[in-house]
């Protein structure tokens, strides 16, 4: 019997792509799952299909349709999800889409629906799973909890042509750091993934010829090759895991490290305002003459630059 036996699980966005497989994968290991999509025509018999491949392989879920943006959406996904499973164990944030353009023309709709999709949609159900494990613990009850929030490589390499959605990624891995701050003296883990896989989200655009399945032999961007180490970090052998960020495809999976702060620069002129002479003093010992704009700078270097 696995040790998740019987836990339970919230995955938004689970009628397809990584949600799907992650939830299928969670329930093959005994989890009780909700399944959460939007209520829309394609997404809501997807999330039907999610729970009926579980409940025919023998497990257990529960369809919660709704925005996982909305606060009153949200709410009911708590909600349901007591009614029908009478706790909440892991809250895996995973919904989302994208709408690319480069900032020269990206429209406030267009940016403004996809950072509430993602960077709202995981605030708003990272609250209620927080608030509830935290009230747990203040009533003298045991708690096992596992956040689980889905960035991408997009949040590191600037991604210049989704100024929404990067923003909205990199927002999620300083959200997530919070929270398992806040969550570590409760025991509960907060962590983050950045997988790479074929999904709807991926067919086309600039991923879509390198994450098709080959002919034959492994497929390397298969969306179930993510769902393991969202099963293993809502694990009771990764309970020391948490205020981490996972790149995950294919069979490898890279722990990042955290960024590096490099020396102070310190005004040459001792204690007082910097002048601009100053200024340029001490920075060009860093901006010198093999300095390479962009390609040095803060984001990894990717394509053309
Ligand atoms: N596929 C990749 O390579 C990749 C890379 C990096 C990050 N991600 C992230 O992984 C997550 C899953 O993406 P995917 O590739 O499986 O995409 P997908 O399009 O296959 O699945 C996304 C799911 O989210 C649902 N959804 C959209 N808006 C919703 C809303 N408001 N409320 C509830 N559900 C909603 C969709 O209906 C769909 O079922 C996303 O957060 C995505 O940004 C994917």
């Amino acid at each position: 019997m696995s040790e998740l036996e019987g836990k339970v699980a919230i995955i938004t966005g689970a009628g397809r792509g990584l949600g799907r497989e992650e939830a299928l994968d969670l329930a093959r290991h005994g989890v009780r799952v909700v399944i959460n999509d939007i209520d829309l025509p394609g997404a809501k018999e997807a999330a039907h299909s999610t729970a009926d491949e579980i409940r025919s392989d023998g497990g257990e879920a529960h369809v919660v349709l709704g925005d996982c943006a909305d606060t009153n959406d949200a709410n009911a996904l708590m909600k349901k999800t007591f009614e029908k499973f009478g706790d909440l164990n892991i809250m895996v944030n995973n919904a989302g889409f994208v709408k690319d353009k480069t900032i020269f023309s990206m429209s406030d709709e267009e940016f403004d629906s996809v950072v509430r999709v993602h960077l709202r949609g995981h605030f708003v159900n990272m609250r209620n799973a927080m608030n509830y494990w935290r009230g747990k613990v203040k009533a003298g009850e045991t708690v096992y909890g596992r956040l689980i929030s889905t960035s991408s490589e997009a949040a590191i390499y600037g991604s210049a042509g989704q100024p929404n959605y990067a923003s909205a990624k990199a927002g999620i891995v300083a959200m997530t750091m919070g929270a398992a701050q806040l969550m570590v003296s409760y025991g509960v883990t907060c962590n983050v993934i950045m997988p790479r896989a074929e999904t709807d989200m991926t067919m086309s655009g600039a991923t879509a010829e390198m994450f098709k399945a080959p002919e034959k032999g492994f497929h390397y961007f298969d969306a179930a090759n993510v769902a393991p180490l969202v099963t293993y970090l809502s694990s009771e052998p990764a309970a020391k895991i948490s205020g981490e960020v996972f790149i995950v495809w294919g069979n490898q999976i890279n722990v990042l490290q955290r960024p590096k702060v490099l020396p102070a620069h310190v005004n040459p002129a001792g204690a007082t305002k910097w002048s601009q002479a100053n200024l340029h003093e001490s920075l060009s010992t860093h901006f010198d003459d093999d300095y390479r704009s962009v390609r040095d700078g803060y984001s990894m270097p990717i394509g053309r630059v």
